[in-house]
């Protein structure tokens, strides 16, 4: 069944290669991920060589994992191992039919990657981006071809949640849609359209929710009680588990791009300014009275 506002599967173009800008934990996941389920060649770059062993050393590892839980053979994790490699080196996207960037939430560097891939890819390639709120139709506005330009936003952890948001951007045409949504489907994901609006449905929840659970901690509930408190209404994790697998930095980042297109509805923790401005990517600690730090 075509998933609503998706256009005629039959103008979905043949994706033979596939780029992924970054090597973090996201990144990682996707060119994994890509190469798992598309089964064709995946590069991916970032700033220095480091980055990039460690992004490439991450993906080998799941495979083993995969591999050990009888997911792949030996020959199938053989296979994906060896369609993943990486460079510093921008070139290595010649030929991608599809780029997806998963690099800093940051508008302006989402741009330049951008124009840097055009002078680098041929007019057709998809640029995909996987911003977690930012808004495509700007990302894409300084671009010869904005027409190529779409959002494919997953959730963490990337292998197992099912859902991924397709937006269309402004200019983005029917054959980039389309192709989106094909790559979704072979992902095993499931695709939903939804409007470029910032953070797009999921975040725009989630962050609302997460606001008020954050507000009662600031205002003195220790974070054990407040995650045990609100665990029942169905939640799959307690809410600052959650926080600790996004990463604080990102939903800061989220709350706050929230925050400034809806100032009334949107809460940015001061707790959670603090825990990032302290660099603790990932952390969440809580002293004796159950206040974060
Ligand atoms: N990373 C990778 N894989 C993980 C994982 C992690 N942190 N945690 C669990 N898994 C995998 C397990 O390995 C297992 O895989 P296999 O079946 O291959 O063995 C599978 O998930 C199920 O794990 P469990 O049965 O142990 O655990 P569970 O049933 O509690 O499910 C969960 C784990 C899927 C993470 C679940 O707790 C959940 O859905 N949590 C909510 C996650 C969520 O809301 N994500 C969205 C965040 S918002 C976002 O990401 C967008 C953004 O832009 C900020």
């Amino acid at each position: 069944k075509r998933p609503v506002g998706a256009p005629d599967a039959s103008l979905a173009r043949p994706v033979t290669k596939v780029g992924i800008v970054g090597a973090g934990l996201m990144a990682s996941q996707l060119a994994l991920l890509f190469a798992r389920r598309l089964l064709v060649p995946v590069v991916l770059t970032d700033i220095d060589d480091e980055r990039v062993a460690k992004g490439l050393a991450w993906v080998r590892a799941e495979v083993d994992k995969l591999q050990a839980k009888g997911r792949l053979s030996a020959d199938q994790a053989n296979r994906v191992k060896s369609l993943v490699t990486g460079s510093t080196d921008k070139s290595i996207y010649a030929g991608c039919d599809l780029v997806l960037e998963a690099v800093f939430e940051e508008m302006k560097v989402k741009q330049q990657v951008f124009a840097e891939l055009e002078t680098i890819v041929s007019d057709e390639c998809v640029l995909a981006t996987n911003t977690s709120s930012l808004s495509v139709t700007t990302m894409a506005s300084k671009l010869a071809h904005p027409e190529r330009v779409v959002g494919l936003h997953f959730f963490n952890p990337v292998s197992v949640m099912p859902l991924v948001e397709v937006v269309r951007a402004e200019r983005t045409d029917d054959a980039t849609l389309a192709t989106a949504f094909a790559v979704a489907k072979t992902l095993k994901k499931n695709a939903i359209l939804v409007k470029d609006a910032p953070a797009f449905v999921v975040n725009r929840v989630l962050t609302r929710f997460m606001g008020e659970v954050m507000r009662c901690v600031d205002e003195g509930t220790p974070v054990e009680v407040a995650d045990k408190a609100v665990l029942p209404l169905g939640l799959p994790m307690p809410p600052f588990v959650l926080l600790q697998l996004v990463g604080p930095a990102v939903a800061l980042h989220v709350a706050e791009t929230l925050h400034e297109a809806f100032p009334d509805r949107f809460y940015v923790s001061p707790n959670l300014q603090r825990l990032v401005a302290a660099n603790k990517p990932g952390l969440w600690s809580w002293n004796e009275q159950g206040q974060p730090f």
